[in-house]
């Protein structure tokens, strides 16, 4: 059943997913009257090619207070089909879904991935449970470790194709938060390959011990310069632990903050179309726009912005805390470059004894520049989205 990308339809329904409000365009494109779709169920609209872990999913999401985004397969009043991407979310009263046509690449992977799941559902008798778990699996093979990650790579895609469909002028806000998470996801990656620099680090102090045991004449000093840089790595270290915050992955619904702000951010966008859509319908059909649809319109928007907003403010404070302290740690290594020097002034007075300590200090001169440049990077990546998130 056609219908325009640039239409937008909604359903609100009350607790229990019963139908209770909805506008023109869902009544033309599912073919029921307004009549047949106030008070009646969801599920009238179920097509049977839609694997049930989908509204497993939807119903979870709805009843632990998330906005579940969802590629759905509806039937018609007259047994045709469409497509859509859906949000859902619950309001104060019951929950409220937004629609609109899917137009991007996922969609194809995802009409694949339904296939396979509702036959193994049919197959092998899945529960509704099971064959969420079996979804969230084959996410996990595509790249999504949860479907929180799928669903904001998701709505982020539908949204931007539909944009690029509509020629409309790209959404700044949108590709900005976007940049902004990308990066934040690319810090944490530095983040944590700069600790994993330190941890192998160990090795080069180890090589002076053993070095050192070996001497006859400097050995005290070289294993005090070796015991010297030791703490100073591990003083280091433990302060670049406070910043590794591996991005949310765990359960069904977490997600990255930079990812939930750009989700957050789309459904904001929909939201206003719908609130403005609705008017204009009500306004050419002479009818009044009650004050209690409105007013829940106007709260999901808010909702939306307000969430986007928490989670931008997060990335934005965990990119300053980044910037101040790589600033502090730099100085710290700028300390163990001293330690470095003294090395190098010692493996200089033992070069005639000492064969093997240029080497040894030629590695810690590697080991720094490599810090060094991993730290800059770092500083960069935070810089980066400070002012991506600046120009939102
Ligand atoms: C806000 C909201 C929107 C929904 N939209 C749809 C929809 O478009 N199509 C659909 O088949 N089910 C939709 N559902 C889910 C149905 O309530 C129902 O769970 C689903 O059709 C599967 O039916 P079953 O649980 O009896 O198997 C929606 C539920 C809610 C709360």
């Amino acid at each position: 059943m056609p219908f325009g990308i640039e239409e937008m339809f909604f359903s609100k329904t009350d607790k229990r997913g019963v139908i209770d409000d909805f506008n023109d365009v869902f009544v033309r494109v599912s073919g029921f009257s307004g009549e047949d779709l106030c008070g009646a169920p969801h599920k009238i609209l179920r097509h049977p090619d839609m694997p049930k872990a989908v509204f497993w999913l939807l119903w979870n999401g709805l009843q632990n207070d998330k906005a579940v985004g969802a590629y759905v397969k509806n039937k018609t009043k007259d047994g045709k089909y469409y497509w859509v991407f859906a949000l859902a979310a619950p309001v104060s009263d019951g929950y409220f879904s937004v629609r609109i046509k899917p137009s991007s690449e996922m969609h194809e992977q995802v009409i694949a991935l339904y296939k396979e799941i509702r036959a193994a559902e049919l197959a092998e008798k899945l529960t509704a449970e099971q064959s969420a778990q079996r979804l969230l699996a084959r996410l996990q093979d595509m790249g999504f470790p949860n479907y929180g990650w799928f669903q904001s790579a998701a709505f982020g895609l539908e949204y931007e194709a539909r944009q690029t469909a509509l020629k409309a002028p790209p959404m700044l806000d949108v590709a900005n938060t976007q940049t902004a998470s990308k990066l934040t996801e690319d810090l944490q990656r530095e983040l944590a390959d700069l600790a994993g620099e330190f941890d192998g680090a160990e090795i080069l102090t180890a090589n002076m011990k053993i070095f050192a045991a070996k001497l006859n004449q400097g050995r005290a000093v070289i294993n005090e310069v070796a015991k010297n840089y030791d703490l100073m790595l591990r003083d280091i270290q433990s302060h670049l632990k406070t910043l590794l915050v591996p991005p949310k992955s765990d359960g069904i619904w977490n997600m990255p903050e930079g990812q939930r702000a750009g989700f957050m951010l789309c459904g904001y966008h929909l939201l206003n179309e719908v609130v403005h859509g609705y008017e204009a319908e009500k306004a050419a059909s002479g009818e009044a726009v009650t004050p209690e649809d409105m007013h829940q319109l106007h709260m999901l928007r808010s909702a939306y912005k307000g969430q986007s907003d928490k989670s931008v403010d997060d990335c934005v404070k965990s990119a300053l805390t980044v910037q101040r302290r790589i600033e502090f740690l730099l100085r710290m290594v700028l300390g163990l470059s001293t330690i470095r020097i003294a090395c190098r002034v010692e493996a200089g007075s033992l070069r005639q004894t000492a064969h093997g300590l240029d080497t040894i200090v030629g590695r810690l001169d590697e080991f720094q520049d490599r810090i060094e440049t991993r730290m800059v990077r770092i500083q960069q990546l935070a810089t980066d989205i400070l002012m991506s998130i600046g120009t939102r």
